[in-house]
């Protein structure tokens, strides 16, 4: 088993050379981080990857990469806590921000062109609708205004989809999610396509900024990664499965899932997902707000928590996180499926519903 490595610090010799392969500081990298680096790079056919404290960091090391004056555009349904947190941060920082509405196919074109963004961000499918953005369209949309693409591909996992071989520049994963797999530690992760001048300053930002992965939190996640794909193969059967089982269940108005034959993003979804739709559904039950938190809490087998991609599945009232304001309807519950019998949820979900 590989190694931890706890060194803030790294010895040099008496000439004051470093001896231990040019590692000097733990701020700037830990050697404990190279086999989770590596296993993403691959995966996502990256020739670089780099760990972060965070999923949130790791998108801040993309946006903070960016100069006074550049402007960003984002998908109007997207994880929540970024899409605030940018709206926050783009006002302090003299950034600007313009979000579209990933339901209408000409928007981001549209916005691309009125506002000449140095970068693009989506993430697909997205946060909790699961609608699905063409990644290939998105980047050319992008390069031809002259910005960078970046997908946040926590969902999909390099597993189902490669964001860089349909055009993507940057792909971010909260690693908090699929690829540690076990909701025990808080990681993220970019992967780049080139080695350019938004990636150098990426790493620099890692390395001043401070947001770096802790010697323990990098080994778990390493371990975690072994079985990412069996893990997001199995969630993606079952949600599919799911899907298939609820829609048209006379308790719910609507479910959501991208492996729908009915849902508007199935098409894409065909031919950018490989091997599966993913292991995120949401379901919006009838009776409103409390006939989904009804239904929460007479689960079971379904955990009530937030965050998802873990071994254990979750049930979400999306609504009640994100409070007033929220664009997510409050009939909606978000389903993080997990790697349980798939029987025994679609049990659970059945007497819940009673
Ligand atoms: C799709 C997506 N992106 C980014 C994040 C943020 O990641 P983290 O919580 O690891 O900072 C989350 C967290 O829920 C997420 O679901």
């Amino acid at each position: 088993m590989p190694a931890i490595h706890p060194a803030a610090t790294f010895v040099r010799d008496r000439n004051y050379q470093l001896i231990d392969a040019g590692h000097s500081y733990g701020r700037d990298e830990n050697p404990g981080y190279a086999i989770a680096e590596n296993v993403l790079a691959e995966l996502e056919g990256a020739p670089s990857a780099l760990l972060f404290s965070s999923g949130m960091a790791a998108a801040m090391a993309v946006v903070q990469s960016l100069q006074p004056g550049d402007q960003i555009v984002a998908p109007r349904v997207m994880y929540w806590g970024l899409r605030n947190w940018l709206t926050r941060f783009c006002k302090q920082w003299g950034l600007g921000l313009d979000l579209f509405d990933i339901n209408d196919p000409d928007a981001l074109a549209r916005t691309v062109s009125r506002v000449k963004p140095k970068l693009v961000w989506i993430e697909t499918p997205c946060n909790p609708t699961w609608d699905v953005i063409d990644i290939a369209a998105a980047s050319e949309i992008a390069h031809a205004a002259g910005a960078w693409l970046a997908v946040d591909s926590t969902v999909a996992t390099p597993v189902l989809t490669q964001p860089i071989s349909h055009g993507a520049d940057i792909v971010m994963h909260s690693a908090t999610k699929y690829l540690n797999g076990h909701c025990d530690l808080v990681a993220g992760a970019l992967a780049t396509a080139k080695e350019d001048e938004l990636w150098e300053r990426i790493c620099e930002v890692r390395s001043h900024a401070g947001a770096i992965l802790g010697s323990m939190d990098a080994w778990l996640l390493q371990r975690g990664m072994r079985t990412l794909f069996l893990r997001v193969h199995k969630a993606s059967e079952s949600a599919l499965a799911l899907a298939e089982h609820f829609e048209g269940h006379a308790g719910l108005e609507a479910v959501n899932y991208p492996g729908l034959p009915g849902h508007p993003g199935h098409q894409i979804a065909s031919r950018q997902m490989k091997g599966g739709f993913g292991g995120m559904l949401s379901i919006r039950v009838k009776g409103g707000a409390e006939g989904a938190l009804n239904l929460a809490k007479r689960c079971e087998v379904f955990t009530r928590a937030t965050s998802l991609g873990g071994v254990e599945s979750l049930v979400e009232h999306r609504y009640s996180i994100e409070g007033e304001g929220s664009p997510i309807p409050k009939d909606l519950l978000r389903l993080s499926i997990g790697i349980e019998c798939v029987d025994d949820l679609i049990a659970d979900l059945e007497q819940a519903l009673q």
